[in-house]
């Protein structure tokens, strides 16, 4: 299909072309218009006039801060007669993007121009996409345009004040831009019922010769491109026609129209397209331009594709008016058929000024919450980041997630929020940006690993979404506020890490003698009441979690609070992904003395690295053919992917017949363990159970969006959830792990647990998320009844089957954990429940994502300690703020 649209001519040919003397319209004088020259020189010639139209351009250094500026091979520029002999193109990153400030709601004509020009000397036409904010706009292919380039259009309406037009590289080839114009257009033409309007072709119906007219004679700068077919007449008027309303017609398009030459036949224009898929919408511009006697008329009806669009349509003498299909259509075989028949008591033929042709361009994906935006773009300033990947939207695509960002954006008609933020091992210094509470929906902030100085802000505790900061291994100074610490107790966990204890302790008393006496008794004062409150915290949880926590040396209380996670201790960040000998490993294990159990490929023991730290260590049977498979697959996988709640990897030995891995050692073993009760006979409360769920989901959720390519962990079991000496928990065993997209063929094998198994993914052996979704549901069900997962001699063998009877009796008593006695707010347990068939749902698609388990999860987490305080706050007469909203969703009943 040789369609005429696109080709770029740009610059008039002074030559041959009716000079048009630049005549200001005081109106119009580009008021809005955005005229960007891409990679022109800021202070040389920029801004610039542009003579035959008058348009202002100027360089486009200010509204992006990458790419590299190109300039069209020299014999070209002749040739070309283009205005546009530099550009700028984008060598590094994937996405790039253009902030431009805009009015919201505003509709825009949004155009970019790309001259290829042979910059680069490759002659190699490049093939990229450009987006707006979020949004896929259109594919630019310049082999389709050889030559003088090409320019794509569309009338989209943003919906902030800033806009971001994006290059995305989609292959090998480098994008490119050469110029990017903006002009605002008035808001009640060019409506539409859904999406924007991408031009497709614009034509007034005239057999003038001229090239094309554009600003200043169409004060929107809309392009016209004469045309006339042969079989047609022309009609036109040398009388001024009215063009006064919103779309503000240039004369040259209504002046001018074309008439079927055969007078009793029909106009018809026949429109291709370039996919055939494309919905239209057209804008038939329409005057009479004949001066017609009272016995004559002139009637026709507008049909496009066969349906009708207007009936009985009779154009005013010397005044414009535009007609358009209501609501898009899909032409058949995308061959857009316009037809106007002249109706039966109409005396003239019918006549067309002028036509404009779009496709709808949906662009569904909202944009992220625009203070979330406004927020991290402060955030960015206030550290001088500058990241290649921290332009455009912040979460959305997915694919071009800011570094160290996650959001939630399952729905993509509501506006994403950014919920957690890691700027670890950033370089940052100077404080903590104050700017991070504008991130009103943050959960996760990381900044360890850091030059941060200062003290910790209180405004931290009114941050009402946060679970975990993690400011270890920075150099903050004073106490964690007091507000902050009351969050602990609805989950929050705060990491500040040993550095800035060390270093108060070591500095105040030791080797820094030049602090005055003055901090050091501050410094020693807030000592004792951080021991103070520690000591109360620990009476306090001894109270409510009593026994499960063994002997705890005095020691260990202090690193209770100020705790690093494991993950990034010091000593894991310097032995991570070291390789260790056979040797040496006999060496860590005390030769395989003390063995913790079997896993699924070998038995794991324990050991000490460096004689100190312990480690635990699974070797792989020699026997497993399956076994290397599997072991490359995890170490890769760990060594990877990093995250609190997925345990890490110390090392690892890959020797011809010995293969170990050495993770972090999780004193508290597995969840199943515990559930069994065999740990000292003590139970796992409910909220540590649900802090547990909250932990192991967190766990999942990273594997499903956090990483890139998403993982599908495959063997989630009450067996693979680890508990650390503060039953924090953490998934283990990514033996069975697979990215989805590598694995996106049906595989023929499928793995995982018997009664864990997804039926579906058993069934179709597609692999996906949510199959490790439905493992979680069972593991949840496990906590919830400490009931096996499958029991022959039970009358439902299998757990789901086995709730959904107990529910349908509607007897919660017996379903819940008999262990528990009682000790839990049936709102929380009805919840957790509902949640766990959802996900133990047979159909996938009705199983929630990891993300919303979470966020349930957490609600529930909070209900259940929110009541719980309560009851304390009667009891002890203290007063706590409370902070959490208590949610106020009915309790189901049972079903
Ligand atoms: C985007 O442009 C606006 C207005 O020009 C500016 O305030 C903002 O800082 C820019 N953002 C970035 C990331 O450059
Ligand atoms: C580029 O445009 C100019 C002016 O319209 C034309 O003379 C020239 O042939 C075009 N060049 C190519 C390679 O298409
Ligand atoms: C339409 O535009 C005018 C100014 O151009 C503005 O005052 C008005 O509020 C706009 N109307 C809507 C509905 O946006
Ligand atoms: C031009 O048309 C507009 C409506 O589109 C009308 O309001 C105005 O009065 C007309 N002007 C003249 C001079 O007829
Ligand atoms: C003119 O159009 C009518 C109706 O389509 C047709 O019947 C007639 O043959 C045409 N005349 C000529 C000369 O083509
Ligand atoms: C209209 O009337 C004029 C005379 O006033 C006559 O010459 C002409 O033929 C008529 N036109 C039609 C189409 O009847
Ligand atoms: C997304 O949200 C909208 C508005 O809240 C809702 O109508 C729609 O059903 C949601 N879509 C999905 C897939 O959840
Ligand atoms: C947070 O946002 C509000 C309004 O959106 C703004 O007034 C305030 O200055 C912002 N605070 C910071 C610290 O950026
Ligand atoms: C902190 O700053 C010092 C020098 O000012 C530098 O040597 C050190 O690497 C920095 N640490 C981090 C974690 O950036």
């Amino acid at each position: 299909m040789a369609s005429p649209r696109g080709i770029l001519l740009v610059a008039l040919i002074a030559a041959f072309a009716v000079i048009h003397f630049v005549q200001a319209d005081h109106f119009h004088d580009q008021e809005g218009f955005i005229s960007l020259d891409c990679g022109l020189s800021p202070s040389e010639t920029s801004p610039y006039t542009e003579p035959q139209t008058g348009l202002r351009f100027s360089s486009d250094s200010n509204f992006i801060q990458s790419g590299k500026i190109g300039r069209i091979q020299k014999s070209l520029e002749e040739e070309y007669l283009t205005q546009h002999i530099t550009l700028r193109y984008f060598p590094d990153g994937i996405r790039n993007c253009y902030n431009l400030t805009v009015k919201k709601g505003t509709n825009y004509l949004i155009r970019a121009r790309n001259v290829y020009g042979n910059y680069d000397g490759l002659s190699s036409y490049p093939k990229f996409d450009l987006y707006l904010g979020p949004n896929f706009w259109v594919t630019i292919n310049m082999a389709k345009y050889a030559g003088n380039g090409t320019w794509e259009e569309i009338f989209h309406t943003p919906r902030s004040n800033s806009l971001d037009l994006c290059l995305v590289k989609t292959g090998t080839s480098t994008p490119f831009i050469s110029a990017i114009e903006l002009r605002p257009l008035p808001n009640n033409s060019y409506i539409t019922t859904s999406g924007s309007l991408k031009t497709f072709n614009r034509f007034y119906f005239s057999t003038s010769k001229e090239d094309h007219q554009r600003y200043p004679n169409d004060v929107y700068d809309r392009m016209w491109k004469p045309y006339f077919a042969s079989w047609w007449k022309q009609i036109s008027t040398s009388f001024t026609v009215n063009t006064s309303d919103s779309f503000l017609l240039p004369q040259f398009t209504v002046t001018t129209a074309a008439t079927p030459a055969n007078t009793s036949a029909p106009l018809n224009h026949a429109i291709y397209l370039e996919f055939p898929t494309c919905k239209v919408f057209m804008y038939l511009h329409l005057s009479e331009v004949q001066a017609l006697r009272a016995n004559e008329s002139r009637e026709f009806d507008i049909l496009l594709s066969g349906e009708s669009v207007y009936d009985f349509y009779s154009p005013k003498y010397l005044q414009s008016n535009t007609v358009g299909n209501p609501s898009p259509i899909i032409c058949e075989d995308g061959i857009c058929n316009l037809e106007l028949s002249k109706s039966s008591k109409s005396t003239h033929p019918p006549l067309l000024n002028a036509l404009e042709i779009f496709t709808v361009a949906e662009l569904p994906q909202s944009e992220t919450d625009e203070n979330d935006v406004v927020a991290i773009k402060k955030i960015k300033a206030t550290y001088g980041l500058s990241r290649i990947s921290w332009q455009g939207d912040p979460c959305v695509p997915r694919a071009f997630l800011w570094d160290g960002l996650y959001c939630s954006d399952s729905n993509t008609s509501i506006p994403p929020r950014i919920t957690s933020l890691n700027l670890s091992s950033s370089g940052l210094t100077g404080t903590i940006a104050p700017g991070i509470q504008n991130l009103t929906h943050l959960e996760k902030l990381d900044l360890s690993n850091n030059n941060l100085t200062g003290a910790i802000p209180e405004f931290l505790a009114h941050m009402k979404s946060l679970l975990l900061i993690n400011l270890s291994k920075n150099n903050m100074n004073g106490s964690i506020p007091q507000a902050l610490r009351d969050r602990e107790k609805d989950g929050l966990r705060i990491f500040v890490g040993e550095d800035e204890m060390n270093q108060c302790s070591s500095g105040s008393c030791g080797t820094k003698k030049k602090f005055p006496t003055m901090i050091i008794a501050v410094a020693a004062s807030a000592l004792v009441v951080i021991a103070v409150i520690l000591v109360l915290i620990f009476v306090f949880r001894k109270k409510k979690e009593p026994s499960h926590v063994e002997a705890t040396p005095s020691s260990k209380i202090v690193s209770r609070a100020i705790v690093t996670p494991t993950s990034i201790s010091p000593i894991s960040i310097e032995t991570k992904n070291r390789k260790f000998t056979y040797l040496e490993v006999m060496e860590m294990t005390n030769n395989f003395q003390r063995a913790l159990g079997e896993g699924g490929f070998g038995i794991v023991y324990h050991g000490y690295l460096n004689g100190s730290e312990q480690v635990a260590i699974k070797v792989l049977s020699e026997s497993s053919s399956q076994g290397y498979k599997h072991f490359k697959a995890e170490v890769e996988l760990l060594l990877r992917v990093h995250h609190v709640n997925l345990v890490s990897l110390v090392g690892y030995c890959d020797e011809r017949d010995h293969l170990a891995l050495i993770y972090e050692y999780m004193s508290n073993g597995d969840l199943k363990y515990h559930l069994s009760g065999k740990h000292s006979g003590s139970v796992l409360s409910w909220s540590t159970r649900l802090r547990v769920a909250v932990d192991a989901a967190l766990g999942l959720e990273y594997l499903h969006i956090g990483c890139r390519p998403s993982m599908v962990h495959r063997d989630v079991k009450s067996t693979n959830i680890l508990l650390d000496e503060r039953f924090m928990a953490k998934i283990a065993d990514f033996g069975l792990s697979r990215s989805c997209q590598l694995e996106s063929h049906v595989s023929t094998v499928v793995a995982g647990t018997p009664g864990y198994l997804d039926p579906e993914y058993y069934r179709t052996g597609r692999l996906a998320e949510m199959s490790d979704v439905y493992s979680f549901g069972i593991v949840l069900l496990e906590m919830i009844t400490n009931q096996s997962v499958i029991d022959q001699n039970r009358e439902k063998s299998h757990i789901t089957e086995w709730v959904a009877f107990a529910l349908n009796r509607g007897d919660i008593t017996k379903i819940m954990d008999p262990d528990l006695y009682g000790d839990y707010n049936s709102r929380s347990v009805w919840r957790a429940l509902e949640l766990a068939m959802l996900c133990a749902c047979p159909s996938s698609e009705k199983r929630p994502s990891m993300s919303q388990v979470v966020s349930e999860l957490k609600e529930c987490l909070i209900s259940e300690n929110t009541v719980r305080r309560k009851n304390q706050d009667t009891d002890s007469q203290s007063s706590f703020e409370l902070s959490m909203s208590f949610d106020t969703k009915a309790v189901p009943s049972a079903r």
